[in-house]
């Protein structure tokens, strides 16, 4: 029986690519801060779901503490990572967790002579060189070339879980986008894109790169309109000129190195073109249509 460890399984994809991983017949370990256990028996935030029933084994471990990733990788064939900083605030940088932390554990699989690392990083990497977040990525994309390991990395154009932020946005009343949201993009669910990370694991093909999105294609205005849709509310859309964006985010750069680059990221992504071939089964509609009551019940509306 092959055996893989996934890291980053508490998060959104990590979710349901160790899910993925089961049902294909692997032994599944899964490296989990401590203070993050709990979250293996929880569905989280964007509907991804609660996985400790595909668990095998569970390693304790940090991967900005090198020492703690001591033999994580024994026994392992295939080590998948989605580690990265996104949502955590805590005062780590992306260059601490995204390109250390990943590197920590491409050594340690290395050493324990692991067959294949899959890494997630982002669509169109050339786009976001002057940010950390996507220069920490590619970095570690240079280490796995350098490595000598056989590897897949996989770059999606976006997630479902950063797309539900429009649906949060027209429950509250309003979507703002940047510019006239003609740029257009093929988000994905964290499910099938968990099924093109398993089978970049399985593939016999080494040393490759997958860029991928989901089954529909959308301009960021088709996006916001869906979401007022299944909200059921009046589209009110806020177009901001890009250089006012630009320059609302760059007065954040001051106080936080870190919103303004995840503020920026987003401001680039939304004033390109994003899209990737296609896969997969799931729909944006749907997946709002299932995440509505969940934010609902969240939401202030201020209409
Ligand atoms: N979101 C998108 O649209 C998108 C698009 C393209 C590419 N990507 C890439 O895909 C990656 C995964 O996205 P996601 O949405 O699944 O992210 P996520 O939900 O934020 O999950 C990140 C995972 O990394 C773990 N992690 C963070 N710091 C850690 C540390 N110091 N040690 C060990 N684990 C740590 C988190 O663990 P805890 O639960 O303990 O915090 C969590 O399991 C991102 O980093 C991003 O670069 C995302």
């Amino acid at each position: 029986m092959r055996k893989v460890l996934v890291a980053g399984a508490t998060g959104y994809l990590g979710k349901f690519v160790t899910r993925e991983f089961k049902r294909r017949g692997y032994w599944v370990r899964v490296l989990v801060r401590r203070k993050s256990l709990e979250k293996l028996d929880e569905v989280g935030p964007f509907l991804e779901p609660a996985i400790r029933e595909y668990v095998d084994d569970v390693f304790v471990g940090e991967v900005t503490d090198p020492a703690s990733l001591e033999r994580c990788c024994d026994g392992i064939d295939v080590v998948f990572s989605s580690v990265g900083i996104t949502r955590q605030r805590e005062g780590l940088s992306f260059m601490d967790v995204d390109y250390r932390g990943n590197v920590n554990l491409l050594d340690h699989a290395l050493r324990s002579g692991v067959e294949k690392f899959i890494f997630v990083s982002v669509f169109n990497p050339h786009l976001f060189e002057e940010l950390e977040i996507g220069r920490a990525r590619e970095m570690v994309v240079r280490e796995l070339e350098r490595s000598g390991m056989n590897y897949a990395v996989i770059r999606p154009t976006g997630f479902f879980s950063d797309a539900s932020e429009f649906l949060r946005m027209a429950l509250s009343g309003r979507v703002y986008l940047i510019g006239e949201g003609d740029k257009k993009i093929n988000p994905i669910h964290g499910e099938d894109l968990a099924k093109v990370c398993v089978d970049a694991a399985e593939s016999g093909e080494g040393r490759r790169e997958v860029p991928v999105g989901g089954p529909d294609v959308f301009t960021y205005r088709e996006m916001a309109e869906l979401a007022f849709s299944v909200a059921g509310r009046e589209p009110k859309i806020t177009s901001i000129p890009p250089a006012l964006a630009n320059l609302l985010v760059g007065a954040i750069r001051p106080f936080s190195r870190h919103y303004y680059t995840l503020a920026k990221f987003f401001l680039i992504a939304m004033q390109n073109d994003f899209v990737a071939p296609p896969t997969g089964t799931h729909h944006l509609k749907d997946y709002y249509r299932e995440l509505l009551p969940r934010l609902s019940r969240r939401s202030d509306f201020r209409v």
